[in-house]
This record gives C-alpha cells, sequence and structure tokens, in this order.
C-alpha cells in the first residue's frame, strides 16, 4: 500500500524541499505538508497543506485520522541560536512534537517516523575529529540537549514498543530555496546572499571553526534512503551520524572567491561561536554507509557553484 505521509515543519528550510521531493516520488496528494505557518510560493502550490501546531497532540491526531497517514515527517523545532534565546519555547516545541508523534505511533495510529537529529547532541568533551557514533554526549546547549532527549526518546519507544522511528544527526544543511532559521551553521548561507549581491560579508563564526556542513540535496537524499531501508536494516534507533563534507567560514570563502574574486569576509564572532566551538569537527558516518548504503554526492566545490547559479 501507498504511504499517506504528513511533514509537520513543511514551511521550513528542510521541510519545505522535502516535502517538494516527497511529493515528485508518492504524487501531491500523498504527502499533506503542515505547519503553523505557510510556506514559500513553491510549496503552497505543490500539493495540500494544512496549519497545525506541532505541540497540540489532539489536532495532529485528528489530522492524522482523518487523512488516514502513516508516515510522518516531524521536521518542526527550534534550532540552536534561537533556543539560547527562548529556552522555554525550544523545550516544548521540540519534545512535546516528538513526544506526541511516538505516543501515537505505539497506540498504532501511524506507521513510520523520521525525526531529524543534528550534530548538536555532541559537546564540548566530545572527541572533536571523525567522532564516532557512540561516544562522550554532554551537550550544553537548549537545542543540544532537546535532541539527545529526543535521541533516548525514539530508542525507547522502539525498544519497549516497537514504534519504527528512524533518525540521522544532521549537519549544518546548507541551502538557496528557503532561508533557515535561527541556527549557527546559517552562516554558511548567509554569505553566499551576500556573495551574489556582490555584498562584503560579516561572519559570526571566526574564521577557522571548521563544522560538519551538507548539501541540501545530500540531505534529502538522506532522509528518503533511511525512510525506505528495510526494518531491519536500520540497527540504530536513535540516530544515526551523517556526514558529507567538513569546513570553515574561510574555506567556503576562499571557494566563493573562486567565482567571485573580488568577495569579501570579516570576522566578527558572537554568542554562537561558543557553540559552533562545542561541536564536532567532523562525523563518522561509517554505520549509515554500512546499513543503509549512505553516500553523499556534493564536494565544497560543487554545492558552491549550485548555490551560487541559483541565489543570481
Ligand atoms: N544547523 C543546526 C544549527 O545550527 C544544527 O543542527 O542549529
Amino acid at each position: 500500500m501507498n504511504p499517506k505521509i504528513l511533514v509537520i515543519g513543511a514551511s521550513g528550510q528542510i521541510g519545505s524541499e522535502l516535502t517538494l521531493a516527497l511529493r515528485e516520488i508518492h504524487g501531491k496528494n500523498s504527502v499533506l505538508a503542515s505547519d503553523i505557518k505557510e510556506g514559500n510560493d513553491e510549496l503552497m502550490k505543490s500539493g495540500p497543506f494544512i496549519k497545525i501546531d506541532a505541540t497540540h497532540k489532539e489536532e495532529i491526531a485528528n489530522c492524522i485520522a482523518f487523512h488516514k497517514v502513516t508516515d510522518v515527517y516531524l521536521m518542526a523545532a527550534l534550532l540552536s541560536a534561537t533556543a539560547e534565546k527562548h529556552p522555554d519555547l525550544a523545550w516544548s516545541l521540540n519534545m512535546q512534537s516528538l513526544s506526541h508523534i511516538l505516543e501515537l505511533a505505539r497506540e498504532k495510529k501511524i506507521k513510520k517516523i523520521f525525526w531529524p537529529s543534528s550534530i548538536a547532541v555532541f559537546g564540548p568533551t566530545t572527541p572533536k575529529k571523525n567522532t564516532p557514533q557512540r561516544t562522550i554526549m554532554e551537550p550544553n546547549t537548549v537545542y543540544g540537549i532537546t535532541k539527545l532527549a529526543g535521541e533516548r526518546w525514539c530508542e525507547y519507544f522502539f525498544n519497549k514498543f516497537g514504534v519504527d522511528v528512524r533518525s540521522v544527526r544532521y549537519p549544518g544543511i546548507i541551502s538557496y530555496k528557503t532561508p533557515p532559521g535561527g541556527g549557527t551553521t546559517d552562516y554558511a548561507i548567509d554569505i553566499f546572499h551576500k556573495a551574489v549581491k556582490n555584498k562584503p560579508y560579516e561572519c559570526f563564526l571566526n574564521d577557522d571553526v571548521m563544522l560538519p556542513m551538507m548539501f541540501m540535496k545530500d540531505a534529502i537524499n538522506a532522509t528518503i534512503k533511511i525512510m525506505g531501508a528495510k526494518k531491519e536494516d536500520i540497527k540504530i534507533r536513535s540516530s544515526y551520524n551523517l556526514a558529507a563534507i567538513s569546513f570553515s567560514p574561510k574555506d567556503i570563502a576562499e571557494s566563493i572567491k573562486k567565482s567571485i574574486p573580488e568577495f569579501k569576509i570579516r570576522y566578527k564572532p558572537d554568542f554562537r561561536q561558543e557553540i559552533a566551538e562545542s561541536w564536532p569537527n567532523s562525523i563518522d558516518d561509517s554505520e549509515a554507509r554500512k546499513d543503509w548504503n549512505w553516500n553523499h554526492q556534493y564536494t565544497l566545490e560543487e554545492l558552491t557553484i549550485e548555490m551560487i547559479e541559483n541565489l543570481k
């Protein structure tokens, strides 16, 4: 039977492109987009949309029952920088939404869940280079704490109740269609918006802070791949490490200069520098590559060219 999909947080940076990709695969009427706010034109025109507050269990439950939803992609969350400013809201949105969906799956009202975790589950005491799947995890950001708690919650619901929940720890995601909101890795998108307008960029991180990153197309591909994998191939039910490339602000500025030689960057680190410093430089994602054949495609050079072409 074809899945009937609900994307919660469909107007966000990843949700909007994920919805379009899922509609390509399953047909527009099999994928219901939902968010607390409307999305961009492309999303709104691509198929059905419904307003939902991800923290209201009843609203979600009614929608799932009415539309006979089988699979949920829960993309609603407050990201790292915003979460530091609104810790209570971050905790309630990030945790309640997950808890409602897991509970609905335990009650057999849905079959399969995708829920994203993040490199933010790691903290200052985690080994920074090639960070392993299983290692010290002492996140010191509100966002990282919600994601780590969420991972434990997912594994618990799988072990206790057989809930088929699948997850990856996204690195910073670089995209041109929908702007990101409130992340620490957002600099790597903001920089392109300035560069294509021939404006200098003032970076809120230092030049040398290396972070794991990924082009949106790879992130969507990973999401679709893990959800399409056989149940028995998903061996990790907390969340999989996922990686593509790692670079620093200086590296990406150099890459942009190959296409826009007059591009200028200045560094003025703010509170996000400390968040970035607490995260890994690079990630070992060999388990995802082994268990469900994950492979990334985009290099820094390739994504730079695609970002510049599309933003122009
Ligand atoms: N991109 C996210 C952030 O910066 C990390 O998952 O908050």
